[in-house]
């Protein structure tokens, strides 16, 4: 087991400027969108962290060429029907998002693949994906539990009329990638919005996908001849969010994001940072892809907040942040309809929980969400932490224990891989830059 000393309270605060990996939503999807596409897809501030390679390395067994140059990347897509069979399993690693998007994409190929993953995505739940993809006449076995290894057969695909039981846009997007597929038009209706860069990315490669006025209800044309294109990857804002969060806890701090994604159906812990009384300044850039901002966070003093389900789907992956905010504010926060945290890399409510109590912060867990009491001070329990092997977890704890005096440690602090490898070399940055005067 590996363990890593965690960076003390910064007594002048964090200072500088960050330039953000590349968004991982939009990474996976032009991986995937460039392969099945005709002509060379380029990916600039493609997001090199081990679940974006999870996808590269599919499409490269899927018999894609890809042309590696840094965060540059060129696909050469063979067009929808030029995937070829891949010789093993398809390995998906830690990545839930390769795996539902996949399942969605190889549903109506010619040909049959397995998808295998890690222990952790071994866990996780698919028939959420297969279940719906059975009615476009998808034919995919789990096992028994509804879990990795997951088995597709191939199948001529018919268009349907899917409505959604979960609110998740990895079930929305293998959706869409089957129903280009088929041999009729589909729609696909949502409990509740969610992240768009699947309908957004295919518009732009030239397929027919309208999202009507309700932002719930997406029509998919079949069988479009995709053109390769130029994706400009912005600045993921589910990694500016622990900058975001660590800049408003810790005293004296002053930085700027620079280049990270505001596409509204992300944009939540942003309005989130803002109820609670954040210090944040918004200034959109030019943009040829998906609306980007450079972002300035100062300290500030917090006030409780209630987040409840309609707010999650844009605030997903950063609810673990919130908890910690909501540790830092004054009063009571509650988080409730938020039951799909249980089913990310690891239990989110539990690990979270678990995790702050080490701190000595005050939690209720609910089935579907936390209630959290912020104080002033927190007395650390016990000084090891631990990530569960789970990318969001570890960087929050790492972020949490800025505000402690106290020598802290971080178990498997590795698992910030999985989105964002650079994060310790990030932080440090912010902590080693001179307040300018
Ligand atoms: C993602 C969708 C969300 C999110 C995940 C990435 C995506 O998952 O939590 O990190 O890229 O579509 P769900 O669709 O399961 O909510």
């Amino acid at each position: 087991m590996t363990q890593r000393k965690m960076f003390k309270l910064p007594k002048s605060g964090l200072h500088g400027k960050l330039l953000l990996p590349g968004d991982k939503s939009i990474s996976h999807r032009a991986l995937l969108i460039g392969a099945i596409s005709n002509g060379p897809t380029i990916i600039k501030h493609f997001l090199r962290s081990n679940d974006c390679l999870s996808t590269l390395q599919a499409i490269k067994d899927l018999g894609i060429n890809v042309e590696q140059h840094n965060t540059d990347i060129i696909v050469h897509g063979k067009g929808i029907k030029g995937l070829q069979q891949a010789a093993k399993p398809l390995d998906m690693g830690n990545s839930g998002t390769t795996t539902r998007l996949i399942m969605g994409l190889l549903a109506g190929q010619s040909f049959a693949s397995e998808l295998i993953g890690d222990a952790s995505l071994q866990k996780r739940p698919m028939r959420r994906v297969s279940e719906p993809l059975t009615k476009m006449g998808a034919k995919i076995q789990t096992t028994d539990d509804g879990t990795l290894p997951v088995k597709i057969t191939g199948q001529a695909l018919h268009g349907a009329k899917i409505k959604l039981k979960i609110a998740s846009a990895q079930v929305k997007s293998a959706l869409i990638l089957a129903a280009l597929q088929a041999d009729s038009p589909s729609t696909i209706i949502e409990k509740l919005p969610t992240r768009d860069h699947t309908e957004q990315m295919l518009r732009k490669f030239g397929a027919n996908i309208q999202t009507a006025q309700d932002q719930l209800t997406i029509s998919v044309e079949p069988h479009p001849e995709l053109e390769g294109q130029t994706v400009n990857v912005p600045g993921d804002i589910s990694s500016a969010a622990f900058f975001l969060v660590a800049a408003t806890i810790i005293p004296n701090s002053d930085i700027t994001l620079c280049n990270v994604n505001i596409n509204k159906t992300r944009t939540g812990i942003l309005n989130a940072l803002l109820k609670m009384g954040a210090n944040i300044q918004v200034t959109e850039l030019e943009s040829q892809g998906e609306p980007a901002a450079d972002i300035r966070v100062r300290y500030a003093y917090l006030s409780p907040i209630k987040i409840s389900e309609e707010d999650i789907p844009a605030i997903i992956d950063e609810l673990p942040l919130i908890a910690l905010l909501a540790a830092c504010a004054d009063g009571q926060s509650i988080i409730t309809g938020a039951q799909e945290l249980r089913f990310k890399e690891t239990d989110r409510i539990a690990t979270v929980a678990q995790e702050l109590r080490k701190l000595g912060i005050q939690l209720k867990e609910l089935p579907d969400g936390l209630i959290i009491e912020g104080q002033n001070t927190w007395n650390v329990t016990d000084p090891v932490l631990d990530s569960h092997g789970d990318h969001r977890i570890g960087m929050m704890m790492a972020i949490a224990a800025l505000r402690s005096t106290a020598d802290l440690f971080l178990n498997e602090p590795e698992a910030v891989s999985v989105s964002y490898p650079e994060f310790f070399t990030d932080l440090n940055s912010l902590l080693k830059t001179r307040r300018e005067v």
